[in-house]
């Protein structure tokens, strides 16, 4: 018997180990804005995001001066005339190393204040639901997220345990 429970245990191993590794990469990507220039001055963000597809999940992460810049979330009005004054979101937390969650499906305005908006610092992102998973193969741009991986077993999980008690039943009556 304890040989059979040991066989069982095996097989779901098994399953679980070979399920994990076909599940398809999707992960949230966590953007550094401006790429290699980070967030500065001299960089068209509204070229830098054009031909980007920013999903629900994703980050941005602003790498700065963070003697000069900051980072505030603004609405369309205030994105459009560089007004700092009344930011929806302050990112800015004093390291020149901000994080900003891209968790609602919607239009986002970012500027940096101190009058650097003026001069171009200011990024428009629309943000997409996650298409289904076959059109969701993951660009080189992309990082899985360990999350969204255990999001997936989430819901794989069941099936594994269901297919190994079938197995084991299987294994019991043959
Ligand atoms: C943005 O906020 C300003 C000030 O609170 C307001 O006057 C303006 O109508 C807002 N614009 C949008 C698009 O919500
Ligand atoms: C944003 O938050 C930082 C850190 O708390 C603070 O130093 C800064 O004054 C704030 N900026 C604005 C425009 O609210
Ligand atoms: C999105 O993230 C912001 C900031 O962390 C949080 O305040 C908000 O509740 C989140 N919204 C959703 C829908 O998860
Ligand atoms: C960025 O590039 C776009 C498209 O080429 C242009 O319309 C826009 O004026 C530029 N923005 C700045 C701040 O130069």
């Amino acid at each position: 018997m304890e040989k059979e429970v040991g066989k069982m245990l095996m097989v779901v191993v098994v399953l679980i180990c070979a399920v994990v590794v076909v599940l398809p990469e999707v992960g949230a990507t966590r953007w550094i804005v401006g790429g290699n220039m980070g967030w500065t001055t001299n960089v068209n963000y509204t070229v830098w995001a054009q031909d980007k597809h920013f999903y629900n999940g994703d980050w941005l992460f602003f790498v700065y001066d963070r003697n000069q810049m900051n980072v505030l979330e603004v609405n369309k009005t205030d994105y459009e005339s560089c007004n700092a004054d009344n930011p929806l979101q302050n990112w800015t937390r004093g390291a020149g190393r901000d994080v900003a969650p891209l968790n609602v499906t919607r239009n986002y305005y970012y500027i940096s204040g101190k009058g650097f908006c003026f001069g171009g610092m200011k990024l428009a992102v629309h943000v997409e639901n996650l298409p289904p998973p076959p059109s969701a193969s993951p660009l080189n741009e992309k990082s899985a997220s360990p999350t969204s991986i255990y999001g997936g077993v989430q819901y794989v999980l069941p099936a594994v345990f269901a297919i190994g008690t079938i197995w084991a039943a299987f294994i019991q009556y043959r």
